[in-house]
């Protein structure tokens, strides 16, 4: 089975202990991960959690990038850091554990703080996803969420506009998927529309998703405690 999780947000350790729960609960071992974005790739967490702690992710990991991870830095972290995880690019088919997804990293633009250059997703990114057969990915992953199936703002953020990815009708009338999983938004979502069941992911110290090999998926809540350190020791421990 594989874990599906969001907004990591460089919170690493969460990850093992989602993996660690699920495997308790399920009683079956988690094959691999995917991160739907917000991983927190930044030199700091990066190496905290690697090179201080000298910790790995229990299994496999993947994951389609956020709005929250270092894009100038991106292919140097990547180099740096990329035995460790891997990264599914925008508008790629990839194929895992008898499954084919298409992944959908980045964001709808908000504003320059919440989306900075390279993770807004471009018109480019949507005829990529679109490059694929019809049909060839019954699984969307993406970081924001579809439009139009009915996310609500987040309150405050009224002034945004109606959230979710433009053009995410395309993508659906392409492939039929049968299941298209995000997360973004910070809170939990289901709706099911024509064929396509829709789940949002609450970030990941909330809960996350299995993916089993039949195609079944499950969300679970399950709250973990996050290990807060003041900035400068975070700052420090990435010299
Ligand atoms: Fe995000």
């Amino acid at each position: 089975m594989i874990l599906i999780i969001s907004d990591v947000h460089g919170q690493f350790q969460v990850v093992n202990e989602q993996i660690d729960f699920a495997e308790r609960r399920l009683n079956k071992e988690v094959s691999s991960v995917i991160v739907l974005g917000d991983f927190g790739l930044f030199e700091v967490n990066l190496r905290r959690f690697f090179v201080r702690d000298k910790k790995r992710f229990k299994r496999p990991l993947y994951f389609i990038e956020g709005n929250h991870e270092d894009f100038g830095a991106f292919e140097g972290l990547m180099k740096k850091y990329g035995e460790f995880f891997t990264h599914f690019a925008r508008g790629t088919l990839q194929k895992l554990d008898g499954h084919a997804f298409l992944c959908l990293g980045g964001a709808r633009y908000m504003d320059l703080m919440n989306t900075p250059m390279h993770s807004e997703i471009s018109d480019a990114d949507i005829e990529r996803c679109l490059s694929h057969p019809p049909g060839s990915a019954k699984i969307i992953l993406s970081h924001d969420c579809p439009s139009g199936i009915g996310v609500p703002n987040t309150p405050g953020l009224e002034f945004y506009g109606p959230p979710g990815i433009v053009r995410s009708a395309e993508i659906i009338h392409r492939y039929e998927p049968r299941l298209w999983v995000f997360g973004h938004h910070h809170k939990w979502f289901a709706v099911k529309e024509g064929g396509t069941f829709f789940q949002g992911l609450a970030e990941s110290w909330k809960g996350f998703g299995v993916l089993e090999s039949d195609s079944t998926f499950t969300a679970f809540d399950n709250s973990v405690e996050l290990v807060h350190e003041p900035f400068w020791r975070r700052w420090f421990a990435s010299f």
